[in-house]
C-alpha cells in the first residue's frame, strides 16, 4: 500500500523556461518502498501559502537508472508546479507517497515489439521513462515517438531525445509543433487533430504497431486515442494516462440518482477498522472517511491518479467516474473511492487489499 514519506530534494534542473526536473534523495532503508516501474508517477504533500495540497507528477527516469525524478511544468496558475517551478530549493525536505500507476507494460529482453508513444507537453514525462526502460530491455524492439508542443523551446527533453535518437537506431523521433520557429513538414506542423494523428501514424508505418502510449492534453489524448480506433487499433494495444486532464468530465458525471441509501461503511486500513455513516448522496467514501480520522490515501480526487483505490469487501458502491482503474482491477471489486457512494445498507472497504 502506498504511503508517505519525508525525502529530501537533492537535485533541481531547469529542463525548459516554464518546466523543472526535481531529484529525491531516497534514504537506503526506504529505497525498496520506492522501487518503481516505467510510466509510474509519485504524489507529493506541498505547503503553498499555509494550504496543503497534493500534485502527481510521472517519474521521467526508467528504473534502471535508480533515481526518482519527476519533471513538473509550470501550468498559470497551478499552485502546485509554479510553488515547485519558483521555490522549491534543494535541500529542502518534502513528504513523497511511494509510486503508483498502471501506464506501463511487462518488458521481456526477448520481446520484438514496436511501440508507438504519442506525447504531448508535459505528457513526455511518462514517456521518457518507457523509452529508456524499453531501450534498456528489449534491445530488439522498436519506438516510435510523435511529441507535440507549441514550438521548440517548450519542448521538454527534447536535446535529450535528439540525442537519444541520433545514437539509437531504434528509436525514431517525430517532433510536432502548433506553431514551429523554423521551417517543418507540412504534416509535422499545426495541433494533432483526429487526422492528423491518422496522417502520423500512417507515414511512419505505424498502424500495426504492437503497443500504443497517449499522454498529454485532454484534445490531443481524445483525438489520438479515436484516430486509432478508427484505424482498427485493438482497444487492449492502447494505454493512455489520464493525469489532471479529465476533471471536467468528472464533475459532469457527478450527479448521482436512484435510492439515498444510510449506509454503514466499515474502512480497514493497516488493518484497523473504522466505521461511521453515510449517505448515498453525501461525501464521497474517501472524504468520509477522512473526517472519520482515517488517513485514507489520495492525491489528485479526479478519477485519474488511483492513489485512492480500495477493494469494497461487502456491499455495493456507485463511482462516480473511473479514468484509472482497469476492468479487471473493477471486475476484482476495486473502486476508487474518492469517486465511490454507497448503495447498500452495509459496505466494506479495505485499503490494504
Ligand atoms: S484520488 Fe485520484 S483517483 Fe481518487
Amino acid at each position: 500500500m502506498a504511503r508517505f514519506h519525508q525525502l529530501r530534494v537533492k537535485d533541481i534542473k531547469r529542463e525548459t523556461p516554464e518546466a523543472v526536473s526535481v531529484a529525491f534523495e531516497v534514504p537506503p532503508q526506504q529505497q525498496p518502498e520506492y522501487l518503481f516501474k516505467m510510466g509510474q508517477y509519485i504524489t507529493l504533500k506541498l505547503t503553498v501559502n499555509g494550504e496543503e495540497i497534493r500534485r502527481s507528477y510521472s517519474l521521467c527516469t526508467a528504473p534502471h537508472e535508480m533515481e526518482l525524478r519527476v519533471a513538473v511544468k509550470e501550468v498559470q496558475g497551478g499552485k502546485g508546479s509554479v510553488f515547485i517551478n519558483r521555490n522549491l530549493k534543494v535541500g529542502d525536505t518534502l513528504e513523497v507517497m511511494t509510486p503508483m500507476g498502471t501506464f506501463n507494460t511487462v518488458l521481456k529482453g526477448a520481446n520484438k515489439k514496436h511501440y508507438v508513444l504519442f506525447a504531448g507537453g508535459s505528457g513526455i514525462t511518462p514517456m521518457m521513462s518507457i523509452i529508456k526502460s524499453v531501450l534498456y530491455v528489449e534491445k530488439q524492439s522498436t519506438i516510435t515517438l510523435f511529441y507535440a508542443n507549441k514550438n521548440e523551446d517548450s519542448s521538454i527533453f527534447k536535446t535529450e531525445l535528439e540525442h537519444l535518437a541520433a545514437s539509437q537506431p531504434n528509436l525514431k523521433l517525430v517532433l510536432v509543433y502548433d506553431a514551429p520557429k523554423a521551417q517543418m513538414p507540412e504534416l509535422q506542423c499545426g495541433l494533432v487533430t483526429k487526422e492528423k494523428a491518422k496522417a502520423l501514424v500512417k507515414a511512419s508505418a505505424c498502424e500495426k504497431a504492437d503497443e500504443y502510449f497517449i499522454c498529454g492534453p485532454g484534445p490531443l489524448m481524445e483525438n489520438v486515442k479515436v484516430a486509432l480506433e478508427e484505424l482498427k487499433v485493438a482497444k487492449e494495444k492502447i494505454h493512455i494516462e489520464y493525469f489532471t486532464s479529465v476533471i471536467e468530465a468528472v464533475d459532469k458525471a457527478s450527479e448521482l440518482s436512484g435510492a439515498n441509501v444510510k449506509a454503514k461503511i466499515k474502512v480497514i486500513q493497516y488493518g484497523i477498522e473504522t466505521e461511521f455513516p453515510l449517505e448515498t448522496t453525501g461525501l464521497s467514501i474517501l472524504e468520509a472517511a477522512i473526517e472519520a480520522g482515517v488517513d485514507a490515501p489520495f492525491s489528485c480526487k479526479g478519477a485519474v491518479c488511483c492513489t485512492c483505490r480500495a477493494k469494497v469487501l461487502e456491499g455495493k458502491v456507485k463511482m462516480n467516474a473511473n479514468f484509472a482503474l482497469t476492468d479487471q482491477e473493477v471486475e476484482e471489486g476495486f473502486v476508487l473511492t474518492c469517486q465511490s457512494h454507497p448503495l447498500t445498507e452495509t459496505v466494506t472497504i479495505d485499503y490494504d487489499a
